[in-house]
């Protein structure tokens, strides 16, 4: 199945991939945020025709107490087979929203795997979401006076939503089988490769942004930034990763070329890109028949070498240390470090 985008449901579809065979999975799983009624149900969201994701949240803020109880139980069972088909210490980055990131990281840790940590993926640009209550008070049965006079009391006072600038994102591992040195030599997979540099040549943290902030944070968390073209313009696809954060997260735990990433929620395919650009294998899922198309020509597009891709990559990132700081090492044994990593 190695080198495939797969239509259909993620737990049917993973059911048919072989034990102990992927690398690594990285995803990044619907979140049903547009389904906070009494409404979640599993067959419903796994159905086709329920496929949406992270819409507006709606209005009154129907928190359903059992949303992330049932999120738990689905991906309890997603999880039960991500740890099948992984390799023994391979590892599962499994991105979550702040609000159900604990529901998601206890089903991933009662599925059986190690929680080895937690990342932030940092920015800056996020529209809030929480609303005034104007609307409400105007549809109060009270005389105009009490209304404005409420408003007056409760100005800048908005529903408790704050503005959201971190995701998180699961760091989960099967457990290796023997000692860390004895998995490696026997799977290639369960250490991190720590030549992989953030910021200004830092070493990796649970901190990543991918954007500009400030002097302190770009040095010590910064991954390239998302280029313009890199969702491709035929992308329609709401939630799409950025590249470098993927790339990121594949070249810090696969080791050779022979590694298969999975993302069994790939929706426009970021995941999959990004293991192809470093020469790795990948398997993709979606429930979406068009995120599936959008994938396939995303991945197809990109068609040069992984030598060639990651030169033009090491490229990149010397010029983001480069405008970030002064640059002591010698830039050609710079480069050479970085496409060796
Ligand atoms: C948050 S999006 C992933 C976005 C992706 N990381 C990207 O950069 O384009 C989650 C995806 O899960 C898919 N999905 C939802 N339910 C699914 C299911 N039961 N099986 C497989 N895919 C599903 C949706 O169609 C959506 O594309």
């Amino acid at each position: 199945m190695t080198n495939k985008i797969i239509y259909g449901d993620a737990l049917q579809i993973l059911s048919h991939l072989a034990d102990n065979t992927v690398d690594l999975v990285l995803t990044d799983p619907p979140y049903f945020l547009d389904k906070m009624d009494d409404s979640w149900d599993e067959k419903k969201v796994s159905s086709k025709k329920y496929h949406h994701v992270v819409k507006s949240l709606p209005a009154g803020m129907k928190f359903d107490r059992e949303q992330g109880k049932n999120f738990y139980k689905w991906y309890y069972k997603i999880s039960k087979e991500i740890l099948r088909v992984l390799k023994p210490g391979g590892f599962f980055f499994s991105f979550s929203s702040p609000r159900l990131y604990h529901r998601m990281v206890c089903a991933i840790d009662d599925a059986g795997f190690f929680i080895r940590d937690s990342f932030i993926w940092l920015y800056t640009q996020n529209q809030p979401k929480a609303m005034s209550l104007n609307h409400f008070i105007d549809r109060l049965n009270e005389n105009e006076q009490t209304k404005i006079n409420l408003k007056k009391q409760l100005s800048g006072w908005k529903t408790p939503q704050i503005k959201s600038c971190f995701e998180p994102i699961a760091m989960a591992q099967k457990e290796p089988e023997g000692t860390f040195l004895e998995n490696f030599r026997k799977y290639k997979v369960g250490l991190l490769n720590t030549n992989v540099k953030i910021g200004q040549d830092m070493f990796p943290a649970n901190v990543v942004s991918t954007e500009t902030i400030n002097e302190v944070v770009d040095k010590c968390f910064l991954i390239s930034k998302p280029d313009k073209k890199e969702k491709g313009d035929f992308n329609i696809h709401k939630t799409v990763k950025p590249l470098s954060l993927c790339e990121h997260i594949i070249r810090l735990t696969t080791y050779s070329n022979e590694a298969v990433v999975l993302d069994p929620f790939c929706g426009s395919g970021t995941t999959l890109v990004a293991a192809k650009n470093l020469g790795r294998k990948f398997i993709g899922i979606d429930i979406n028949k068009e995120y599936i198309e959008i994938a396939k020509l995303r991945t197809e597009k990109m068609n040069g070498s992984a030598a060639q891709y990651n030169a033009s990559r090491a490229e990149k990132q010397l010029q983001l240390c480069e405008k970030t700081a002064a640059y002591k090492i010698p830039r050609k044994a710079k480069r050479q470090a970085l496409i060796n990593s």
